[in-house]
């Protein structure tokens, strides 16, 4: 289990390797899912956009009527102080492999705490935060070069008005039955569509196409408005490529001239194919999007 020495985790205050960290079995996030949280890359050691995540995170903590163990500015500190701990750990002695420890992704995790079993949020006393940092793992040769698949998963998203997918929370099921699609169908990545029917978003990406020229992804109401699909929507607008925030259904997407995804940690990820059908090699719009998004990454983190 190597990759378990490829993760950090500062446990509320505590540097401490992955294997001898521990969250106690009362705590709601592991008992209901009773949490939220952001995941951040940094790119030559420096954490990108770590704003705009704190900024989400503190919208997630209000939405979930949660309390944040510390201020944003300690917050912050502690994520500086987990990538620069990872920093200091030796690579040198074979486990690790090759690592490269300005490269991370960092998932901040602020949970309700401990409990008495039952749904009182208000008898949870210690919210805790736990920071984990770890090296990005190895993708396939060819997953930014060729593109990824996609399947259209059979899970639907949630409705806004029953868990709301605009709230950044642990409670991950809905996501991870859908990616069992994606698994199954031996592909990256899989497409829920929302309630009515129209494209949502990935399991854990926002979802962009392009037809007649024009690059359009899904209104951010019933999905996570995500940092990276932002990001896109900014150098995209500045560069002149006509944008647009609209409903479209899977068989849009499916005849779609170009199609990506974006998160924070794969950054811009070129689209393959979707259900077996082939879209094609990265065209002209999306190498432009991934072109821009790297020029933001230079310029914020050098
Ligand atoms: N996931 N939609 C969902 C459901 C996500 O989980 C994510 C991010 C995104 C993209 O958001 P952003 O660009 O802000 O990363 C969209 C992160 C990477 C995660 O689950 O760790």
């Amino acid at each position: 289990m190597d990759w378990i020495d490829r993760v950090l985790i500062n446990n509320n205050g505590t540097i401490q390797a992955a294997c001898d960290a521990q969250v106690p079995a009362l705590d709601h996030g592991f008992l209901y899912g009773d949490s939220v949280y952001e995941t951040l890359r940094t790119y030559q050691a420096r954490p990108f956009l770590l704003g705009a995540h704190m900024d989400r995170l503190e919208r997630s903590i209000g939405r979930i009527g949660l309390t944040c163990p510390c201020s944003r500015k300690d917050l912050e500190k502690e994520v500086l102080r987990v990538i620069g701990a990872y920093r200091e750990q030796d690579f040198t002695s074979g486990a690790l492999g090759e690592v490269d420890p300005g490269n991370l992704a960092v998932r901040v995790v602020i949970s309700r705490g401990i409990g008495p079993i039952g749904l009182d949020v208000t008898l949870c006393e210690d919210p805790r935060f736990l920071i984990y940092a770890f090296a990005i793992p190895d993708r396939p040769l060819g997953y930014y070069d060729e593109g990824i698949s996609l399947v259209i998963s059979k899970v639907r998203r949630n409705h806004p008005q029953a868990l709301d997918p605009g709230i950044k929370s642990g409670n991950f099921l809905n996501n991870i039955l859908a990616f069992n699609d994606a698994r199954e169908a031996g592909v990256q990545e899989a497409v829920l569509l929302n309630a009515e029917g129209y494209v949502a978003e990935g399991t854990t990406s926002n979802i962009f196409m392009v037809s007649d020229g024009r690059l359009r992804t899904p209104i951010p109401q019933g999905i996570l408005s995500g940092i990276t699909r932002a990001v896109v929507l900014e150098e995209a607008l500045a560069a002149g490529i006509e944008t647009e925030e609209c409903r479209f259904t899977s068989e849009e997407l499916l005849s779609a001239e170009e199609a990506f995804i974006t998160s924070s940690v794969r950054g811009v990820v070129p689209v393959a194919a979707i259900n077996g059908m082939t879209i094609g090699k990265p065209g002209s719009i999306t190498r432009t999007v991934m072109e821009l998004y790297e020029a933001r990454v230079r310029k914020e983190c050098g």
